[in-house]
């Protein structure tokens, strides 16, 4: 008999992206009602409000703020080499050993005067290379509104960790301090380059690849299933926030609405965001290896940079507080854990299947994935960007694409308009900033299991105690604990 327990028939389920998506993450297009209308309550409302009262004021801002500042070399590496840039950053290792070396033929290529030490700082021992490619931006060739271009920037590590700025790649032509003034403006792109690719890419790696996964937790899962409740908190809001940002009209990916920055049309967008689930190879088709197809992670992310540490300890407390949850939802392997898990490794490639889910500590790194996902880095990243000056890192540029022979640096304050700076101070205030509906230090996932209520007490305090451990240990508080959201909820 088919009853309302297993909502199989009735549920949201993930289905092959839509065409305007070709290739990109499964897509939920049936937001359950309950979602839309808490969506509508606690997201909805706050961008109309923001629409009335935030574009004067930031209007105001960008007249007073003309175009954009000056960036040093010393501060475009503050800002690209630490917190929610830093993903980007990718090392040279053996050249001999290309399993680790993360620099592809096509970068030795281009950075080989700096590589073999005939042009630039050279390394000395205890240094490292380092990219951060944001060539994706080829997928949004220049237009009347905006110069773009696909970059490659070179950083040196320094033994103590700190980050030099070498030489940028635009497109094939590189860029470095004796260059002058087309150093200025290879700077701007590159910036550029960084601010798209990652709100257009890198950080929705966090939204998107999930909703399949929240989608069949939904209707796969029985409402008295354990693993259901350790989940759902983790999915609140998510699938209307996703749905919104691809699908909805009022999407800031279309050009033209009072808080769309971006350069090119929305179905550029639409392809950059897709790059991240089928990846990008290089312009000669082979693999560029910081823009692999998507995987479902089962550990921390290497980044190379203290946010990496701020991630990985809290990994290692989601991990623990899988661990001790897991037991209780593998005993007896239950049928439906095995259809969840058989569902979602079909969706979602590297999602263990139901060969493995049984295996405690398999579940435990699903779970810490998905919330150090949703939760930590989601709510991280966004309390980092709602920070990032619109003035430092620009989405839209009015100049030339800089030629090598180029020597005269271009005037920051005629870069980008007055309705680009506007643009960008509304997307900023309604999509960047963080609006924390439920918090992650409060999370109670409802068991009535006394263990697994315990559990959950521990889990709470084992959250505080690891943000003392990184302020103790002087880690960046790149989110504080109190702001860090249960799932995708802005
Ligand atoms: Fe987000």
């Amino acid at each position: 008999m088919l009853t309302r327990e297993h909502d199989y028939s009735f549920g949201p389920w993930p289905q092959p992206a839509p065409d305007f998506f070709e290739d990109g993450a499964p897509a939920v297009l049936n937001v359950p009602e309950d979602v839309q209308k808490d969506w509508d309550r606690h997201v909805g409302r706050r961008y109309i409000k923001q629409v009335l009262l935030d574009t004067v004021p930031s209007w105001l801002w960008a007249r007073r703020n003309p175009g954009l500042r000056s960036v040093s070399d010393e501060r475009f590496c503050e800002l690209l080499c630490d917190g929610i840039f830093s993903k980007f950053l990718f090392p040279r290792r053996d050249p001999n050993d290309p399993p680790r070396d993360q620099f592809d033929a096509p970068d030795e290529r281009l950075f080989a005067a700096y590589l073999d030490g005939s042009k630039g700082p050279g390394l000395e021992p205890g240094e490292a290379w380092f990219k951060s490619d944001f060539t994706p931006m080829r997928l949004v060739p220049s237009d009347a509104d905006s110069s773009t271009v696909p970059s490659v920037v070179l950083f040196k590590r320094r033994a103590d960790r700190s980050y030099q700025l070498v030489a940028i790649a635009l497109d094939q032509t590189v860029f470095d301090p004796s260059h002058e003034g087309g150093w200025v403006a290879a700077k701007y792109f590159a910036l550029q380059g960084a601010g798209v690719i990652t709100t257009l890419l890198m950080h929705p790696k966090l939204h998107f690849p999930s909703n399949a996964i929240d989608a069949i937790t939904r209707t796969r899962l029985s409402p008295g299933s354990t693993l259901k409740q350790l989940l759902l908190p983790h999915f609140r809001l998510a699938m209307a926030v996703n749905y919104a940002v691809l699908y909805g009209n009022e999407t800031v990916l279309k050009p033209g609405k009072i808080y769309a920055p971006y350069p090119g049309t929305l179905e550029q967008h639409a392809e950059i965001v897709a790059t991240l689930w089928r990846g990008l190879d290089h312009p000669d088709g082979t693999p560029n290896r910081a823009y692999p197809r998507y995987r479902f992670p089962m550990d921390a992310p290497e980044i190379h940079s203290p946010y990496g540490t701020f991630l990985g300890r809290y990994h290692e407390t989601l991990l623990a507080f899988g661990r001790k949850v897991a037991p209780s939802i593998t005993a007896g392997r239950p049928h439906e854990v095995a259809e969840w898990a058989r569902h979602c490794a079909a969706w979602v490639p590297g999602f263990p299947d139901a060969s493995r889910i049984f295996d405690e500590d398999v579940l435990a790194r699903v779970f810490a994935s998905i919330v150090l996902d949703v939760g930590v880095s989601h709510s991280a990243d966004h309390y980092i960007y709602g920070q990032v000056d619109p003035r430092e890192v620009p989405f839209r540029l009015h100049m030339d694409v800089p030629s090598a022979s180029q020597r005269v640096a271009p005037d920051p304050t005629t870069l980008v308009t007055v309705r680009d700076n506007l643009n960008y101070k509304m997307c900023s205030l309604m999509f960047f900033a963080p609006y924390v509906v439920e918090r992650l230090p409060e999370i109670d996932y409802g068991f009535a299991d006394p263990t697994l209520r315990q559990a959950n007490a521990e889990f709470r305090s084992a959250l505080a105690a690891t943000e003392s451990s990184l302020i103790n240990d002087g880690v960046p508080r790149y989110v504080p604990l109190h702001d860090i959201a249960t799932s995708v909820q802005f």
